[in-house]
């Protein structure tokens, strides 16, 4: 099966995966059809993170909530919306660790209010974009796959885990047509500087301390941006109604090796000494619920769809450090007051 969506309401586009979504929707000759991007622009959302990337004559920004069934009704009605890419959340553990009702709210309650849409329009295709973290954690074998029982341990996780399994209920029960996606880490550019890759490059530029959680031991698979939003295309299109495919780098690394890889590539753009920078590395209290291990068998994805990453971790780093350095400035106007608020409030916990 296969569908060519020709008008795309995206939520939560103006983030970091969303924008790289659309980035590469506009740079594929392939699509010709338009995009209206609904969000909430809340800290994490940035119109900028599109500037000069989009068609304006097919691109229309929309500020607004996705719990908002009566806007959501009226986009698809005006724009004769065919596709539905959910990508609107609250996205940050840590944050949902001090404040989880925004993440039910947003998560459970916005992912409920488009289904309700989808339910009056099943015309539309919905594709939920999900997380490996609904799966909880893993011991220092095996691998998540779309069988693996949900077991999510941060109010976070288990927000995604609620709309994951309101997506795949109404599809069930009314025959609508979903598919849901459930990925690990992502980085790249434009990625919000409170989580670890982003938050680490700049206290690195900055001379900052680098604070690792725990041990450092905790596992991630990491996946470059832009091969998510190759996966979610091939998903979109070509994905079978019902369906979860499970997304993910095969890039394990702890998270010390991470922040040690990042301390090596800094010191070779800046011309500082490693060791100087490994100075800063701070130790700090672990986060609560603390996922030790995930990682993503992505079988399903690369067989029925012929997905595969297009880049390794080291390469993907190094565009990373770079990007970062270009547009520093940019992003530390960004991450300006409520974040520093923010950034004071969680490390103060610690
Ligand atoms: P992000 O925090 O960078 O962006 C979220 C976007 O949603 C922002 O633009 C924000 O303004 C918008 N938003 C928030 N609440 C909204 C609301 N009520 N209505 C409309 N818009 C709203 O998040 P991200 O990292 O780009 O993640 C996008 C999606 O991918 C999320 O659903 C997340 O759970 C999932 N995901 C993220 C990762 C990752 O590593 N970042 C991995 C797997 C899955
Ligand atoms: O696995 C997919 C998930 O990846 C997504 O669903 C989430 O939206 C996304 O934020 C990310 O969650 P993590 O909690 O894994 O990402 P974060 O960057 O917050 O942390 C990565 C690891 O680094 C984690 O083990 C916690 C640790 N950490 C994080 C921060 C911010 C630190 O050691 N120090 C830090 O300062």
């Amino acid at each position: 099966m296969t569908r060519s969506p020709q008008s795309i309401l995206v939520t939560g586009g103006a983030g970091f995966i969303g924008s790289a979504f659309i980035r590469r929707l506009f740079a594929d000759t392939a699509f010709a059809g338009k995009v209206v991007n609904l969000d909430l622009l809340t800290y994490a959302g940035n119109p900028e993170n599109l500037k000069g990337a989009v068609d304006d004559a097919r691109y229309t920004l929309v500020r607004g909530d996705i719990g908002d069934q009566k806007l959501v009704d009226g986009l698809c009605e005006q724009h004769g919306v065919d596709a539905i890419v959910n990508f609107a959340a609250e996205s940050h553990v840590d944050r949902s660790i001090l404040g989880p009702g925004v993440f039910v709210q947003t998560n459970i309650v916005g992912t409920y209010a488009l289904l309700e849409v989808v339910r009056k329009r099943p015309s539309i295709h919905f594709h939920h974009v999900s997380t490996d973290e609904v799966y909880g954690s893993l011991g220092p074998t095996g691998l998540f796959t779309e069988q693996t029982a949900y077991d999510p341990s941060s109010p976070y996780s288990a927000s995604k885990a609620a709309s994951d399994h309101l997506v795949r209920a109404y599809q069930r029960t009314y025959g609508i047509s979903t598919t849901v996606s459930n990925c690990s880490n992502n980085y790249g550019p434009f990625h919000f500087p409170e989580k670890l890759i982003p938050l680490v490059i700049l206290n690195l530029f900055e001379g900052k301390e680098l604070p690792v959680y725990g041990d450092g031991l905790n596992v991630r698979d990491w996946l470059f941006v832009d091969d998510h939003a190759e996966a979610l295309w091939a998903i979109l299109t070509r994905g079978q109604v019902g369906q979860t495919y499970n997304v993910g780098g095969n890039n394990e690394w702890t998270n010390i090796a991470i922040v040690k890889k990042l301390i090596e590539l800094v010191a070779e753009l800046k011309g500082k000494p490693k060791s100087e920078l490994e100075s800063s590395i701070r130790y700090v209290k672990d986060r609560p619920g603390h996922d030790r291990r995930y990682a993503i068998d992505s079988s399903k994805l690369q067989s029925e769809l012929g997905w595969s990453p297009r880049h390794d971790l080291e390469s993907g780093l190094a565009e990373t450090v770079r990007w970062y350095a270009d547009n520093a400035a940019w992003v530390n106007g960004v991450r300006s007051g409520a974040y520093r608020e923010w950034i004071d409030q969680n490390y103060a916990a610690r």
